[in-house]
């Protein structure tokens, strides 16, 4: 008999087939039995009829439990009662391993538990649904730049320096060196970028973050275009289309899971480009009418992103930062020195930054001075100092959030449920 995955079922009507999975519930109904298993792909309801008592099925039916492991065979019937349209009569069961005392049951259970059992939770339902919406935004950003002719370059993940400021690094031994756990590809970007063209990290990033938020991971993973002789108002649209075309290909593959989710989707069908643009000044001013304490070159926190975002329906940009908030690396604005060139794009509904980015400095001396400034050893930033002798153009590039990206799209509160293990504060288990 063929083994068949339950996501692919209706190509198998009135067949018999195999089906492998676990137990997800079961139920009783007068003479009918209801087994209801998952196998990954999906969920299945299978059913046993019988008047016999003590057939062979009934028994086997009897002793499962749920997240017990087994092989059902049997044929698949199209009915539109069952949950997905179809249901498999059962005519053989083999049991795998009986669960005992799965800990998730469903009652609902606090967080600190079911985070505790993060291994286990990734079978529930919601969380399910979640990281299959997961692997679509990833596989819709890599068509995204694919198709766009970007080419994919993996940057380290041990590097010898800071690229996103010195207090988030994660130190550790490299034999007799220090070395950091990446923060960003970015200035290995820059270097593939003079060698391709354009080009796209995509991996694991590393922030010792000392606070406890619903937006923050330690280990997060961003996807990074660069791209040589692009300025600001490039990495603007790039930004947008990157947005939109993610957001419609989940729109359009995800329904189900966005479904079970119960994410009302037309904030999300609603977003079009362009997408509103203000500049840090705008942004203060605005801050202030609605009331925020915030001076100006201070740093925007959780309230003040989403205050702003709430003034519009679509994701805002905000252009044109006060230097000293941002990165040594920032192009400093042509009329505003005191200014950079940075681009953080805020997700609407209340979700905050979800792109950070911006033009880079490409005049070597400048550059030799702002290390000097932010009190960065020269030394670890001789290669990149290349890159500003050999042929030096203006270029820019941004990163993007996936998970920060997956929460807003699938509504959920906190940053923890869109990663299969995430790291967080005080919680490197398991
Ligand atoms: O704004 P950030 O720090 O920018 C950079 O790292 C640049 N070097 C990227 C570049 O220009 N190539 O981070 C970029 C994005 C943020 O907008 C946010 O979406 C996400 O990365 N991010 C985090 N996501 C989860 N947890 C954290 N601790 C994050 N820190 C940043
Ligand atoms: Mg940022």
């Amino acid at each position: 008999m063929k083994w068949v995955y339950i996501e692919d079922i209706s190509i198998y009507k009135d067949q018999e087939v195999e089906i492998r999975g676990w137990v997800f519930n079961k139920r009783s109904s007068g003479k009918v039995r209801f087994l209801v298993v998952r196998d990954g792909t999906g969920i299945l309801q299978g059913t046993i009829f019988s008047t016999e008592k003590d057939s062979p099925l009934f028994e086997k039916f009897d002793v499962l439990t749920q997240e017990s492991s087994l092989i059902l065979r049997g044929c698949v019937r199209e009915d539109k009662r069952a949950p997905g349209g179809f249901e498999l009569t059962i005519k053989e069961i083999e049991i795998l391993q009986l669960a005992k005392d799965y800990p998730i049951t469903p009652k609902s259970h606090g967080i600190p538990f079911l985070m505790e059992h993060r291994h286990l939770w990734l079978r529930s339902q919601k969380q399910h649904a979640i990281l299959q919406i997961r692997v679509e935004l990833i596989k819709a950003i890599r068509d995204f730049f694919d198709g766009r002719g970007f080419r994919l370059m993996d940057t380290p993940i041990l590097t010898p320096s800071a690229c996103e400021g010195t207090t988030t690094l994660f130190e550790t031994e490299y034999f007799d060196q220090k070395a950091y756990l990446s923060q960003s590809g970015q200035l290995y970007n820059e270097a593939t970028a003079m060698a391709f063209g354009k080009v796209y990290c995509f991996g694991p990033t590393f922030r010792a973050e000392k606070s406890k938020t619903r937006k923050h991971l330690i280990e997060f993973w961003m996807v990074e275009p660069e791209v040589a002789f692009a300025t600001l108002e490039d990495m603007i649209k790039l930004g947008e289309d990157l947005i939109i075309s993610i957001i419609e290909r989940v729109l359009d593959r995800k329904k189900i899971e966005l479904d079970i989710l119960e994410r009302d989707t037309k904030p999300l069908e609603s977003i079009k480009k362009p997408f509103p643009c203000i500049t840090y000044d705008e942004a203060i001013k605005r801050l202030k009418e609605k009331g925020s304490k915030m001076e100006w070159g201070d740093d925007f926190g959780a309230p003040e992103e989403t205050l702003i975002s709430e003034l519009f329906e679509r994701p805002v940009c905000i252009t044109h930062f006060p230097a000293k908030i941002k990165a040594f690396y920032m192009q400093p604005a042509p009329e505003r020195p005191d200014l950079v060139l940075g681009i953080d794009v805020l997700a609407s509904e209340g979700y905050g930054e979800i792109i950070g980015g911006g033009q880079r400095i490409h005049d070597l001396s400048l550059l030799e001075e702002k290390i000097k400034e932010y009190n960065l050893p020269r030394e670890a930033y001789e290669w990149y100092f290349d890159l500003r002798k050999f042929g030096s153009v203006p270029h820019s590039g941004f990163g993007l959030g996936i998970e920060r990206m997956l929460a807003w799209i699938c509504k959920i509160k906190h940053i923890r449920e869109t990663i299969p293990f995430p790291r967080l504060i005080y919680k490197i288990y398991p």
